[in-house]
């Protein structure tokens, strides 16, 4: 194991990641996401470009009024007026730093600023020194750094370090490096410009994702001696976004024997929180796949990976859910899983073992119909093998009685194996919580939402909606799936999921009895 050193993380999900089109935060979603990142425990706050507009310079105040532990930093370009700026909106934040920025690179130099690499270190120096009179922690930047000659390049670090720069920041902006020539650059820099090698300035990477090797980028500049890494939550940001800060934590955390022991303040656990808070704050979803967070990450679905899981998760699973606060992994059964992922879901929804015969029955089922089966479609199976006798509720009819600008009112017909009829009326903005409560009460229930998403994505005149739901009900964990085009209908046909499993009787299978 080698020696133990601490990373800092500098997080620039509301400056860089709000600059992605799709995720705008509002004012209070700002607030929001500040106190998440203090929680999650981010080092550095990036929370915007106070230059940029009155509305960035008021929220950015309003950040400096609340925040508590970490330094907040903002950006601003290599300009007199655009530091004095910076120094105003961050003013009253116990701890603060202006980012300045420069770019390098001869395609920058020559079409955007149209200036020389002496113009360059001119710009950079005093920039730093005038930032200085006015902030306490500065960082200069060499933004494009991975397309600048790497002898200017260290002409330039060198320049900026002595000027007074705290940090330096050597941005990929258009992730154009690779893993092994941004190792190169990153060490020649820290070898060789004196205070990055005495540790007085230190180092920091800004990886983009353009070709997708940002986090690789980032971890081979962190292994080349850079001592602050920059992303941003969930990779979101310019173009195909930053390096996403959970894979470069989680990519420390399993990988201890490669790294040594990088030691940050990020509290792993809460992860998934931040997921749903993103997601919550700009209506945008998170790819499922995405590494680490998506809420696929622990799905289960193909017959030998449910085998490997059940006989000892470290088979599938690199990091354990718990580890970015999910509760639990999930099976479910499609055309690809096996007996393992029956038994396990059959075991899980009715506490019993059925025969091997009985599982090859109902995998030939499950394996005649594509897509995967919801939990209704699993219990009626289950009902129609007679492995179970439980009632079983449908969603017979909606109607969507009155929408009033924003308030709707829903009505839903519920019908019963047994017989039993219901209606649900559901009122408000969002009638979703109007109809749990309900349910709730006539079922005694204590169902909870804790995530739900609905999207259509294809060609319009074939596509299909993806409905998600993760709920929590008498401390079980519940992932209820479906696709049509009727969110509501999707939602009622979720919860009843939950309350058909409520149904099951628990007390074996129907042959023991
Ligand atoms: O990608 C980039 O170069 C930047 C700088 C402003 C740090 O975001
Ligand atoms: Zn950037």
């Amino acid at each position: 194991m080698k020696n133990s050193r601490r990373l800092t993380i500098l997080d620039t999900t509301l400056r860089d990641g709000a600059q992605s089109p799709g995720f705008a935060f509002s004012s209070k979603g700002k607030i929001r996401l500040v106190s998440y990142l203090e929680r999650l425990g981010v080092d550095v706050i990036e929370a915007g470009f106070p230059a940029a507009s009155q509305s960035q310079f008021r929220d950015i105040q309003a950040i400096a009024e609340r925040i508590k532990l970490p330094t907040l930093a903002v950006l601003a370009r290599s300009l007199p007026e655009d530091i004095v700026t910076a120094a105003q909106a961050i003013k009253a934040a116990p701890k603060s730093m202006i980012h300045l920025s420069i770019a390098t690179s001869p395609i920058h130099r020559d079409h955007k600023l149209r200036i020389t690499q002496s113009q360059v270190i001119e710009t950079a120096v005093e920039a730093v020194k005038f930032a200085k009179g006015h902030c306490p922690k500065v960082e200069m930047g060499a933004e494009d750094a991975t397309r600048t000659e790497p002898e200017f390049l260290l002409d330039f670090c060198s320049a900026v370090s002595q000027a007074g720069a705290d940090i330096i920041n050597i941005a990929d902006t258009v992730g154009y490096a690779n893993p092994e020539d941004f190792s190169l650059l990153i060490r020649f820099l820290h070898d060789f410009v004196p205070d990055l090698k005495s540790g007085k300035t230190a180092l920091s990477v800004h990886c983009h994702n353009d070709l997708g090797l940002a986090t690789a980028n980032t971890l081979a500049g962190i292994r080349a001696g850079a001592s602050q890494a920059e992303t941003t939550f969930a990779g979101i940001g310019e173009r195909a976004g930053n390096a996403p800060l959970e894979e470069l934590i989680m990519a420390l955390n399993v990988r201890k024997d490669l790294y040594g022991d990088i030691a940050t303040k990020i509290r792993s656990s809460a992860l998934t929180e931040g997921r749903i808070l993103i997601q919550t704050l700009t209506g945008m979803e998170i790819s499922p796949l995405k590494p680490v967070i998506g809420r696929n990450v622990f799905v289960h679905s193909s017959g030998i990976h449910q085998n490997g899981i059940v006989a000892d998760p470290s088979t599938y699973e690199l990091f354990s859910p718990g580890d970015i606060g999910e509760r639990q992994n999930r099976f479910i059964l499609t055309a690809h899983s096996g007996s393992s992922g029956v038994q396990r879901v059959i075991r899980d929804l009715c506490n019993i073992d059925i025969t091997d015969e009985q599982i090859a029955d109902i995998l030939d089922e499950i394996k005649s119909k594509p897509g995967p089966f919801s939990l209704t479609d699993i219990i009626a199976l289950l009902n129609k093998k007679h492995i179970i006798a439980s009632e079983i509720w449908t969603v017979s009819m909606k109607k969507v009685i009155r929408i009033d600008n924003r308030l709707k009112s829903v009505s839903f017909a519920l019908e019963s194996s047994h017989g039993r009829y219901i209606s649900v009326s559901a009122e408000g903005e969002s009638p979703f919580e109007s109809f749990i409560k309900q349910i709730n009460s006539i079922f005694t229930a204590d169902i909870s939402i804790k995530e739900i998403s609905f999207g259509y994505a294809g060609v319009p005149k074939e596509c299909k909606g993806h409905f998600f739901m993760k709920a929590i009900c008498r401390d079980t964990l519940y992932f209820c799936e479906r696709y049509g085009t009727d969110d509501l209908h999707l939602f009622a046909e979720a919860v009843f999921d939950i309350i058909n499993e409520l149904q099951i009787p628990k007390e074996g299978k129907l042959d023991d009895r």
